[in-house]
């Protein structure tokens, strides 16, 4: 069994670090056009690193849920298996790797490193970012942003993500709107390759009609419930 699981917001919800677009979520509170595009970075270069760095702290007090824990047990039980778990996020916490995921495709960057646009190096960086800070690559002063992928931009690993969907045989989506393309298109190109593909999340997500199972709940919850449920389909 090969899967493909697509994480969200929803699912670190639960360890602290908020949503985007549920009620008092991220996108309600602050402008994403001030804050996430490269042109607000250029404009106002301070006030994105105020907004990034208060989030980079926010992940650092943050833990795994049982959701990440119980995410990180499929992939282990799957590969002693012979099976596999092709685990993609469009989150930029590293909470999946604490809870003890082997790999986790960052689709959308990481919050705890930071990128060099002179020499395109990325570092791994847990304190706040500021506009005076240097490279420790290149030596560069104000070269360094958040290694997040703004709007406007590619997000990354596409090739990579493409391939593991054209050989998955169930495709999840967790916590997740499915407002965001590309990762928004996933469960469409699923279907169009007639694997079952199936939501977890509290709410019927904007492509719900798309998934042949849903499972509606709080991660922490609805996630250990059905990865139970697949180990004991792979053991039959
Ligand atoms: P959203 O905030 O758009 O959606 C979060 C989803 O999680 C919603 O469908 C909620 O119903 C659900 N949810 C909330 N709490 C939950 C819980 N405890 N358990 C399960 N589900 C829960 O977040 P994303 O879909 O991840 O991109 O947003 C996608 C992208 O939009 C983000 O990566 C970010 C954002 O703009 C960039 O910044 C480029």
């Amino acid at each position: 069994m090969r899967l493909f699981v697509l994480t969200g917001a929803g699912c670190s919800a639960e360890s602290g670090t908020g949503t985007f677009r549920d009620k008092g979520g991220l996108w309600a509170c602050f402008d994403p056009a001030r804050l996430a595009t490269p042109k607000a970075f250029a404009r106002a270069p301070d006030d994105v690193h105020a907004f990034y760095n208060m989030r980079r702290r926010n992940v650092l007090e943050a833990h795994p849920n049982a959701a990440h824990y119980a995410l990180a047990r499929l992939g282990s039980e799957l590969a002693k298996r012979g099976g596999s778990l092709f685990l993609c996020t469009q989150n930029v916490d590293d909470l999946h790797e604490r809870a003890g995921a082997q790999q986790a495709v960052h689709m959308h960057g990481e919050l705890l490193k930071a990128r060099c646009v002179r020499c395109k190096a990325t570092i791994h960086w847990e304190q706040d970012l500021n506009r005076q800070d240097v490279c420790p690559s290149c030596g560069a002063e104000g070269s360094l942003s958040p290694d997040v992928v703004w709007f406007g931009e590619m997000p990354l690993h596409l090739e990579t993500i493409q391939n593991a969907l054209n050989a998955a045989d169930i495709f999840v989506a967790i916590g997740t709107s499915g407002s965001v393309y590309p990762a928004a298109g996933f469960a469409a190109a699923a279907r169009e390759r007639d694997i079952p593909t199936c939501e977890l999340n509290m709410e019927p997500s904007d492509n719900s009609h798309l998934f042949t199972e849903a499972h509606y709940g709080p991660a922490t919850e609805v996630v250990p419930a059905w990865v139970e449920r697949i180990l004991l389909a792979v053991e039959q």
